[in-house]
């Protein structure tokens, strides 16, 4: 054995327990594990650029009925004195609060670009505190425009496709860190000694780019090296210069970058890399770039070496200061980023003409495909890519296939070339080739120009989008209800490329709102949406028209004249979205930040309004056989509707923020509107709304502004409507569907939506999966009633039905924000009557909530998790299960003789016709339930 000097021990018994405290998460005083710590919403984020970032974590444990009294926040910009206790920045004190999720800092002022670390510990309810969680950190971004000393560059030369910027720089010194802040318009792409910096893809994230460009910050300090470096910038095109055929205005003539690099050396002094006029640019391989028509890259064009120290870039050019709008911000783009999430290979290849292969890879999906070729110089590839072959189309459309060469079609994607050409340098080896500035919205490739045959090898695809982390999880013994699932979640993410999107594949790929809101529930319990949103509603601020109103669209990108003011149940994605944020993540700041914005904008929708009533909009889209706009006077009921539905949250927003005058100002108005719809839409003779559509009397219903003693009169006619009119299908589009989902079942007929969703007949979810889809349409027929126009095979806007499944068949609902009570409760009418078992979970700002149940031989099994800090009330259904009922929880009796028998964690139970319901706090959760 070694001997070491007793001082050394020390040493080393002192960095040893270092460590152990910044693990301390993992040894568990009074049983409390702190996870998934972040800092807006983010793991360890860079480019932190607000002053009073907020914190969040989730309280874990394996005891039942975890709660948190207080907590303890300590940040530091030292990580050393953080390991100590010592906080030069914040110390919270310890504070009483049962608050774990987005805690404001409130310390000292935050510097730009600095690495801040932080800790956190909670007390529970038995005031016991838990150890310190390990020891997280936030980079900041430049906070201020004064830190900004790089400038917008671009080439001089307009006509290029795609441009490289390159600068050598010298670090003479020992290099102690270094870090990066870039943004460009449209994308850009970032390389440091010839390795391209991080895994974004199709950065920034798409903007109003006269208003706002988002940069993003990276620790280069491994890219870096003593000496000689070399920094190269690719640009494309983006939704900068859209160059498509459609009525459109350029933001800028030429794409652009802004990039500054700060560099400390160990001796404390500093260097910074800019972009200024003195970087080289010239041209790149990529000869054409476009969001919507693929990229042309030719590799015989290629500039070996050019983002590495020592190139010769005599024949370059200066960069150039292009015109830079006055009022565009710089800020950090703090959400997920685009990246590539998967690799997936063709299932089969078929050869329809001669030398024009065909690829399926059996999924719908987002990004683009990826090469592998050899062969001779100049020989040119082409990738088309399409969501159909020309048969799929036929047979959608009912047409005789006979005689069909079944090459793919692209009609559905409009002016979108939706295309990608590669062509080769001759080079031996095989190339592999995936273009950068471009994205696709697809199933099948098509290669063309391909030398000699190529196999089931030969092409991938890269499926791309943007990278929120997946939280939910749905199954149940319904196969149909799994596959609505299954391509309602590859539709959500085809359609989240840093803006929620309508579609990926035709000339469009917009972010419009009305799509956005209708989903925004399901993607909320699917995906990890938090930052998302948060970045889309201040794009959506930016946006707003001096009247107060908002686009159709948002980033507007003046895509589509007449969409700069959008119709009413679009722009209500605004109102909309801030409250989910409210009650799905229990974010307030969101409210407080565009408060005064959606005040403005309520200003607006009373422009329009006339006696309450608002007869301007769009109305029910897309309704079954309908081309566009319905013609059931789904309009003024949804503008107005939505008007009341506003004036509603406004008043909650109003109590949050506690504005008491404003709170009472809008639940005046709401109860007007109201009044005035009452008035305006109920038929007193027929016993109905409006036409007595289905969209007429569930929209009412959806608001719940039915009168008590009408609500059975109306939920019949619906009711009537869909069984008897419809044969058990449902005749909305895409707002009366929505409000279908969610009224249903809070008027008792979950059976009845549960009976419609499990149609393959037209229309519905089932008749998609029927026809092989893989992701949701747009229209509830596909292609079989209007041909390709406006007809994409990868649309959101039915995404609700998954609430269904989340709130109504697995049972899980938040009852107070963000998951802070929960209320577990499969619908009755469907557990144990038409479905034998479903299961879901979803991980939660506070932790994962989940519900599993499953009837068989007389007795229905029940396993629940509800995440610490939180309380739940679970109703366990009976079924057809007769009583007298006992109901055990790990096996010891909790309900028997209709009275309660006390467990650790569950605090009372009550029993009625339908389930045996219990309090119970955080845990892990066994029941079992049976009859006589
Ligand atoms: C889009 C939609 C959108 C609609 C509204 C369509 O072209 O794809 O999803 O909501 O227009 O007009």
């Amino acid at each position: 054995m070694k001997y070491y000097p007793i001082r050394f021990l020390a040493v080393i018994i002192f960095v040893t327990s270092l460590i152990a405290q910044a693990d301390a998460f993992t040894s568990k005083a009074n049983g409390i594990k702190l996870e998934k710590l972040r800092v807006e919403y983010l793991h360890n984020p860079e480019g932190i650029d607000m002053q009073h970032p907020r914190f969040s974590w989730v309280v874990d444990g394996n005891r039942r009925g975890i709660g948190q009294k207080g907590y303890q926040i300590l940040v530091s910009s030292n990580v050393n004195s953080l390991t100590t206790g010592s906080a030069n920045m914040w110390d919270s004190q310890q504070t009483v609060s049962d608050k774990s999720v987005n805690i404001s800092y409130d310390g000292k002022k935050l510097q730009s670009d600095k690495t801040y670390y932080w800790k956190v510990r909670v007390q529970d309810q038995n005031n016991e505190w838990s150890n310190w969680s390990r020891i997280q950190r936030f980079h900041t971004g430049l906070m201020n425009e004064s830190d900004w000393q790089g400038e917008w560059i671009g080439s001089p030369d307009t006509t290029i496709s795609a441009p490289l910027l390159r600068k050598e720089f010298n670090a003479n010194k020992e290099i102690k860190s270094a870090h990066v802040f870039i943004s460009g318009l449209g994308y850009y792409e970032l390389y440091l000694n010839g390795k391209k910096v991080g895994n974004h893809k199709l950065d920034p994230g798409t903007s109003n780019f006269n208003k706002r460009a988002l940069y993003a910050s990276y620790d280069v300090t491994n890219y870096l090296k003593s000496g000689d470096n070399a920094i190269g910038v690719w640009l494309g095109n983006g939704y900068f210069r859209m160059n498509r055929k459609r009525p459109f205005k350029y933001y800028g003539d030429r794409p652009q970058m802004i990039v500054q690099m700060n560099i400390t050396y160990t001796d404390g002094s500093t260097a910074h890399v800019v972009s200024n006029t003195s970087w080289k640019t010239s041209s790149s391989p990529i000869l054409d770039n476009s969001v919507y028509n693929g990229e042309v890259y030719d590799a015989r064009k290629e500039k070996d070496g050019w983002d590495k120290a020592g190139y010769d870039d005599q024949d370059w050019k200066n960069a150039v200061h292009p015109d830079i709008p006055k009022n565009r911000k710089l800020s950090a783009q703090l959400m997920p980023p685009i990246r590539v999430t998967k690799t997936i290979y063709p299932v089969s290849m078929r050869e329809p003409e001669k030398g024009v292969y065909v690829f399926d890879f059996g999924q719908n999906l987002t990004g683009w495909p990826q090469l592998f070729v050899s062969g001779a110089q100049g020989q040119k590839v082409t990738m088309k890519t399409a969501e159909v072959t020309r048969k799929d189309m036929m047979q959608m459309m009912d047409k005789d296939t006979e005689g069909i060469v079944d090459t793919v079609d692209a009609s559905p994607d409009r002016t979108a070339k939706a295309r990608d050409v590669y062509i080769l340098s001759g080079e031996p080896g095989t190339a592999t080739y995936s273009p950068r500035f471009t994205y696709h919205g697809f199933r099948y490739i098509q290669l063309e120009g391909y030398p000699g045959k190529p196999t089931l090898s030969s092409v991938a695809i890269r499926v791309a989008h943007s990278d929120v982390k997946q939280t939910g999880s749905f199954k149940s013994a319904n196969g149909l209800f799994n596959q609505i699932h299954k391509i309602t979640v590859w539709g959500q993410k085809s359609n989240l490329m840093s803006m929620p999107t309508d579609c990926p594949q035709r000339d469009e790929r917009m972010g419009w709102m009305g799509d956005a809101h209708l989903s925004a529930q399901e993607a909320m319990h699917n995906f990890d949406m938090a930052a998302f949103y948060t970045n889309w509603l201040n794009l959506i601020q930016d946006e707003q028209n001096d009247d107060g109103s908002v686009p159709d669209i948002v980033p507007d990108h003046k895509w589509l004249p007449g969409t700069k003011v959008g119709t009413p149940a679009w722009q209500v994605a605004y109102p909309l979205i801030v409250w989910d944020m409210h009650e799905y993540y229990g974010d307030d700041r969101v409210i407080e930040q565009h408060y005064n914005s959606l005040k403005k904008w309520m200003g607006y929708m009373k422009s329009i309004s006339n006696d309450y009533i608002i007869t301007k909009g769009r109305g029910d889209w897309v309704p079954p056989k309908l081309g566009y706009s319905p013609i059931d006077g789904s309009v003024p009921i949804t503008s107005t509707g939505y008007y009341y539905k506003s004036a509603q949250l406004m008043s909650k927003m109003a109590d949050i923020l506690g504005k008491d005058q404003d709170k009472a100002m809008y639940s005046k108005l709401a109860q007007n509107i109201n009044d005035a719809f009452q008035q305006k839409f109920w038929n007193q003779r027929k016993g109905q709304y409006g036409t007595g559509s289905q969209m007429s009397n569930v929209f009412p219903l959806y608001l719940g502004i039915v009168p008590k003693n009408r609500q059975q009169t109306v939920v019949n006619d619906l009711v009537n409507n869909i069984e008897m009119k419809h044969n058990d299908h449902l005749w909305t589009g895409i707002l009366g569907t929505k409000a279908l989902v969610e009224a249903l079942p809070e008027h008792n007929n979950a059976d009845v939506l549960y009976d419609l969703t499990n149609q393959r007949t037209y229309p519905g979810w089932g008749y998609m999966v029927s026809k092989g889809s893989t992701t949701l349409w747009e229209r509830w027929g596909g292609y079989r009633y209007f041909g390709a126009d406006m007809n994409s095979l990868n649309h959101i806007m039915f995404g609700s039905i998954d609430e269904f499944f989340y709130k109504n068949l697995a049972g899980i609902q938040s009852t107070a924000p963000g998951f802070k009570n929960i209320v577990i409760r499969p619908s009755a009418d469907i557990a144990g009557k038409k479905l034998n078992w479903a299961q879901a979970s979803v991980k939660t700002i506070r932790g994962k909530v989940a519900s599993k149940w499953k009837f068989q031989g007389g007795a229905v099994e029940m396993n629940i998790s509800i995440p610490a800090n939180s309380t739940a009330t679970v109703s366990i259904p009976k079924g057809n299960i007769k009583g007298p009922f006992t109901v055990t929880e790990s096996s010891k009796t909790v309900w028997s003789g209709q009275s309660f028998h006390k467990t650790t964690g569950i605090h009372s139970a009550k029993e009625d016709a339908e389930y045996v319901t219990f309090e119970v706090g955080s845990g892990d959760y066994s029941f079992t339930l049976s009859g006589k």
